[in-house]
């Protein structure tokens, strides 16, 4: 009885070991799976990186632009988000995409990117006085962009070394600036070890406020003719949202600015508001977008 009592003991507790395997089996085959699927991503076309180079180095010091027409796309399970949309924006300016969670705002901004390529449509980034240079937005024009996704984009290291990754050679005058036309340098400045403090991951160790304004100084900091910010405005600090904007605005660098947001509290401050709805960006009037602000 003792031996048989011992002996289904051992065999139980491997069968366990072999039934614990099963979680990181599963695991397993679903990590390899999602690495075939980035491994066989289809390879992009670059092929316009050249001109898109001589085009940026010609236009730089005047601005880029972009013109979008007659957009229209489907996401490939059916969901239909644009039919016939139109949005430009221009440097100088701040155009913003206004509208409810799920109209479409970061699906605009991932066809501006060329992340998803629309269906239907002329679209073109552009330069010159009457936007008449123009050259047809690829993969290759992305490096004309710089992205603040919604949340935040900060990696763990210090403040310093997240805003030299996306320019290795930045002085420390350079980073200040940025962080001052995010209005990140009044709390930066505090900190004991200014921009040698350590950030998280995901930008822990700040508020999500802070940690916005942290990633929004990181996307000014490489000067992209274009800038792009998905709701990076949108935390609770509205004073500090309409702040960010005003100096962006007035910021001598010519910039084109496209932000979306789900809040109209800005919209007042931006050169043209485009409501997204009905799959059609439509270009508000002046009361309309006070209507809205009242609203709110
Ligand atoms: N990858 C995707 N595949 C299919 N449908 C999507 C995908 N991403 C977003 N959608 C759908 O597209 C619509 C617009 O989404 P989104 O652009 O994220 O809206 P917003 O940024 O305005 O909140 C939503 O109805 C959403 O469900
Ligand atoms: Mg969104």
């Amino acid at each position: 009885m003792t031996m048989f009592l011992s002996l289904s003991g051992t065999l139980t507790s491997s069968v366990n070991s072999l039934v614990s395997l099963i979680p990181s089996a599963i695991s397993l085959t679903i990590s390899a799976g999602r690495l075939m699927d980035i491994v066989k991503m289809p390879q992009e076309d670059y092929s316009q990186d050249t001109l898109v180079q001589s085009f940026e180095k010609q236009h730089k010091a005047e601005g880029i632009g972009l013109n979008m027409q007659n957009l229209s796309y489907t996401y490939h399970n059916g969901t239909s988000v644009f039919a016939d949309a139109s949005i430009e924006a221009y440097p100088h300016e701040i155009a913003a995409l206004a509208g409810p969670s799920g109209e479409g705002k970061t699906t605009m901004l991932r066809l501006i990117l060329s992340l998803l390529t629309p269906q239907e449509g002329s679209f073109h980034v552009c330069a010159g006085a009457d936007h008449e240079q123009i050259i047809p937005m690829s993969p290759s024009t992305r490096k004309l962009f710089s992205y603040v996704p919604q949340g935040n984009t900060m990696f763990s290291g210090t403040i310093a070394e997240n805003m030299r990754n996306v320019k290795p050679d930045a002085t420390d005058e350079e980073i200040i600036e940025a962080l001052q036309l995010a209005c990140a340098w009044d709390f930066v400045e505090k900190l004991p070890e200014g921009i040698e403090s350590t950030v998280k991951e995901r930008g822990g160790g700040f508020s999500e406020g802070q940690a916005q304004r942290l990633s929004i100084a990181h996307a000014l900091l490489r000067k992209s003719p274009i800038l792009l910010l998905d709701e990076a405005t949108s935390a609770p600090d509205v004073a500090a949202e309409r702040k960010v904007l005003r100096n962006i605005m007035q910021d001598t660098y010519p910039r084109t600015c496209i932000v979306t947001t789900h809040r109209p509290t800005v919209l007042n401050i931006c050169t043209r508001v485009y409501a997204i709805r009905d799959k059609k960006c439509k270009v508000l009037e002046e009361v309309e977008i006070l209507e809205m602000m009242k609203e709110f």
